[in-house]
């Protein structure tokens, strides 16, 4: 049975590919997506798309509208690279010496101009937004998208990205929580500075802070619901200068990941209350500086069963999974928190690879295969909605 979404997919596959790897050559950092942009604004204004520019500073709102009133429907993808050094030894690596497209954002990109490709020959009724969001890794780009206008009117939202878990030719769907919130905290403990060879006279931050980080464990092992998730690492520590001296300070980062709104906001108290206590039995005292990051991105039912039925026709119920939650994190989750929709992953791990390196790997690498997946997916699932 012929398709015609998925004739127009293959047609413009392959300069989607080539646009895919212009964007993994030029790896553009949050907010500095200039040249990424601009490539979005010549494709899009080529298709005659309706556009507004420079949108939380370097994101772009293309619109398409059908031929008759009705929904609306947007389509997301992110621009930014990471601040890595690649090492895919691809022709079409990085030119940038630490910058990289390890998370496929440059994929993700060049598939939404794809299906915007794809939809523009296609009668429908309403309008799709196409949404090209600076700066997702770490500083929230969709924040200012979303005060710039991105989802007014908006229906239903999409986002795919790219899964190297999974393989080439499969679409997982999570229903509810699907990523955590990103939520992040740096502690300071201080004692009282002086020689090593007189610890009486100080207050040591360095046993402190050891047992500090001992006792934050005990927050998720004994404080959260065990059929609850959570996460606290400590990422780092910092303290002291040399070997005979003790040290007056010390300076703890670490990560959180939940889910649950009551435990999310509850998680800050937990570890002030342990950071008091501990510090103040030793003499010492604390401060403890907490930032509720991105949200956890959480799935409407209705989201993400239009995205599992269309992914099962196009390809095939058994290369549809329904996976996990992740406790990794998405600006997604804005979006989500005002409209609803689906964030799914696109499998883009090679046949023959039992273990492809993950995102963010220096080593990441994807099947560009997927690319067509990706594209007749989110074409068919987007005219799928505004004809529903
Ligand atoms: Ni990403």
């Amino acid at each position: 049975m012929s398709d015609p979404v998925l004739d127009r997919a293959r047609a413009v596959f392959d300069r989607v590919v080539s646009q895919r790897r212009d964007f993994h050559q030029h790896p553009e950092l949050a907010f500095e997506e200039v040249r990424t942009s601009g490539k979005v604004v010549e494709w899009c204004r080529e298709l005659g798309l309706g556009m507004r520019m420079g949108v939380g500073k370097t994101g772009v709102i293309a619109t398409l509208k059908g031929s008759r009133p009705g929904k609306t429907i947007a389509l997301r993808a992110d621009m930014d690279a990471l601040p890595i050094q690649e090492a895919s030894g691809h022709e079409f690596q990085s030119s940038i010496a630490g910058r990289m497209h390890a998370c496929g954002h440059d994929a993700h990109t060049a598939m939404l101009l794809g299906v915007a490709t794809v939809l523009r020959e296609v009668e429908f009724a309403g309008e799709v937004r196409f949404l090209f969001q600076p700066a997702e890794e770490g500083m929230g780009g969709a924040l200012p998208m979303i005060e710039g206008g991105a989802l007014e009117g908006v229906d239903l939202i999409l986002g795919q990205h790219m899964a190297p878990f999974q393989p080439t030719g499969t679409i997982a769907v999570t229903y509810g929580p699907a990523m955590a919130a990103t939520d992040f905290f740096t502690l300071k403990i201080y004692g009282r500075g002086g020689h090593g060879a007189y610890p009486h006279l100080s207050v040591d931050a360095i046993p402190i802070a050891a047992q500090v980080i001992t006792a934050l464990q005990t927050i998720v092992s004994r404080t959260v619901d065990p059929l609850q998730a959570a996460v606290l690492s400590i990422g780092t520590i910092h303290g002291g200068f040399r070997s005979n001296v003790i040290a007056p300070e010390v300076e703890l980062t670490g990560t959180v990941r939940t889910f649950d709104d009551a435990l999310r906001h509850a998680m800050p108290e937990r570890i002030e209350r342990i950071a008091r206590m501990v510090s103040e039995a030793h003499g010492g005292s604390h401060k403890l500086d907490y930032t509720l990051n991105y949200p956890p991105v959480i799935n409407h039912p209705d989201g993400a069963a239009l995205v599992e039925r269309v992914a099962a026709e196009v390809v095939g119920a058994a290369n549809v999974q329904r996976i996990a939650p992740s406790m990794g994190g998405e600006d997604f989750a804005y979006y989500l928190e005002r409209v609803p929709g689906c964030f799914y992953w696109l499998g883009c791990r090679p046949t023959g690879v039992t273990e492809a390196p993950n995102l963010h790997s220096p080593h990441f690498d994807l099947d560009e295969r997927s690319l067509l997946t990706g594209m007749h997916v989110m074409a068919r699932a987007a005219l799928s909605f505004l004809a529903g």
